[in-house]
């Protein structure tokens, strides 16, 4: 029997009417079957659905092979890539990093700002290392990834000459469109591509989380199996033994009564990248005609001598998702001291992991005294195997949630807005009349 990660629902469900979640259940099934059916709106993007079932042994080792000569060549490896492309790949390899060490090569991340500090600061880091470049953009058009893709390309080839750079740039993109395709094709880069029907905010499981993550050591097989786990544990149990069942259900039900805001919890800082993923991941499927639960996220306990005054006291209009770790990988116990000046020996000789986990379940009863209902989703550790699981639990939480909330959770149609007014403010050729119309807005 293997052992999956949990959802634990009492302490949310406490808010609902008895019976509440059990009479969800024909609407998340219905949810779900139109997912798999292809009857939902934005039945062109459920590449996503049966992706980790159809990752093949083949394409696994192609994605470690090119890590591999990645990791040969390079000190230091920039993924270039903004939202779904780049949140899920940087969520994976800092939960699972050492967050004391850098990673040989060491991976750092671009094209998701558009500071000028930013890059001027990478560019002088990056000007005496042996670096390479991991340029991911599904529309290959995307202004931020291609503005910094542009400069470390070009310092890419100044510091290592064209030939060797060819070597060490990947492109992780369309078959066919945009300019990041067309680069790619002309200077003959080792090139992966984006599944048309596969969003970015649920491509973590392609070549744009997976060369990433391979390229940061981790075992990118053992992610995979946790995401196929899952696909086949979600696809067929019912209500009771399905967490993705539970959790759309139990938050639409908040929704319902008013809880307009999920704040995900964790209790370890490496969770914090996650958190990011997931918000890009709710919030840009669920906030669609002025509706959607805002995804906020909080890393505790840091947090809770910042947030947690609000959390306790504030509008009630929020529920609460804490993701808990069962098994730390390394062990600290808190030594005894003779003086006991501090007054902590009532602790001595437990370990540290129990004092946060008594942290953790005092503030679920504490928020719960307080009027948040709590989920909380239980990995047994954090590995490779049950990021995967989690990851594709949320994927499909997140498919279901949408189609009972009533909107299109593939696409993302408000991203353009500023986009449009960016280009016209630039001047981009095409934008004449928008640029025309925001001059006279802004009266210049
Ligand atoms: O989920 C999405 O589709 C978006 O967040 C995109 O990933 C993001 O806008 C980046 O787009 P692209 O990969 O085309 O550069």
């Amino acid at each position: 029997m293997k052992d999956f990660i949990r959802v634990e629902t009492q302490h949310a469900v406490q808010f609902l009417k008895d019976g509440a979640v059990a009479g969800m259940e024909q609407e998340v099934r219905c949810a779900h079957e139109a997912l798999e059916n292809g009857t939902s709106e934005g039945a062109d993007f459920l590449g996503w659905l049966h992706l980790p079932t159809s990752i093949t042994p083949e394409f696994v080792a192609d994605v470690k092979a090119t890590a591999q000569t990645m990791r040969e060549l390079c000190d230091v490896i920039v993924v270039a890539g903004i939202g779904g492309s780049y949140l899920g790949a940087r969520a994976v390899i800092e939960a699972l990093k050492n967050q004391f060490v850098e990673l040989t090569p060491r991976i750092l991340f671009a094209g998701n700002n558009i500071s000028e500090d930013y890059l001027a600061e990478l560019q002088d880091y990056l000007a005496d290392k042996r670096f390479g470049i991991i340029n991911i953009s599904k529309s290959g058009t995307t202004t931020e990834t291609a503005l910094a893709f542009r400069l470390l390309r070009a310092q890419c080839e100044a510091q290592r000459g064209k030939d060797e750079a060819r070597r060490v740039i990947v492109a992780i993109t369309d078959a066919v469109k945009g300019a990041a395709r067309t680069t790619a094709d002309k200077e003959g880069y080792k090139s992966y591509v984006i599944p048309d029907n596969v969003g970015g905010r649920f491509s973590v499981l392609t070549p744009v989380g997976l060369l990433p993550i391979a390229c940061a050591g981790m075992d990118i097989e053992a992610l995979v199996e946790g995401a196929q786990e899952m696909e086949h544990l979600l696809r067929t149990a019912p209500m009771a033994e399905n967490p993705a069942y539970q959790y759309a259900a139990v938050r639409n039900l908040l929704y319902r009564g008013g809880k307009k805001v999920e704040i995900l919890a964790n209790f370890q800082p490496k969770l914090h990248f996650i958190a990011e993923w997931w918000k890009q991941l709710y919030g840009e499927s669920e906030g669609k005609n002025h509706l959607g639960i805002f995804p906020a996220s909080v890393d505790l306990t840091t947090d809770l001598h910042s947030m947690g005054q609000w959390i306790q006291d504030g509008e009630r209009s929020i529920f609460e998702t804490v993701i808990s770790i069962e098994q730390p990988e390394r062990e600290v116990r808190v030594p005894s001291d003779e003086e006991n000046l501090d007054g902590l020996n009532f602790l001595a000789g437990r370990r540290v992991d129990e004092v946060n986990k008594m942290a953790e379940l005092g503030t679920q009863l504490a928020h719960v005294d307080g009027g948040v209902p709590c989920l909380r989703i239980v990995l047994p550790r954090l590995t490779e195997r049950y990021i995967g699981q989690l990851l594709y639990f949320f994927e499909l939480g997140c498919g279901i949630s949408g189609n009972v909330l009533g909107v299109n959770p593939f696409n993302q149609p408000g991203v353009e807005s500023y986009k449009r007014n960016m280009f016209a403010l630039l001047n981009k050729p095409g934008y004449e009349a928008e640029s025309q119309a925001i001059r006279e807005r802004l009266g210049r």
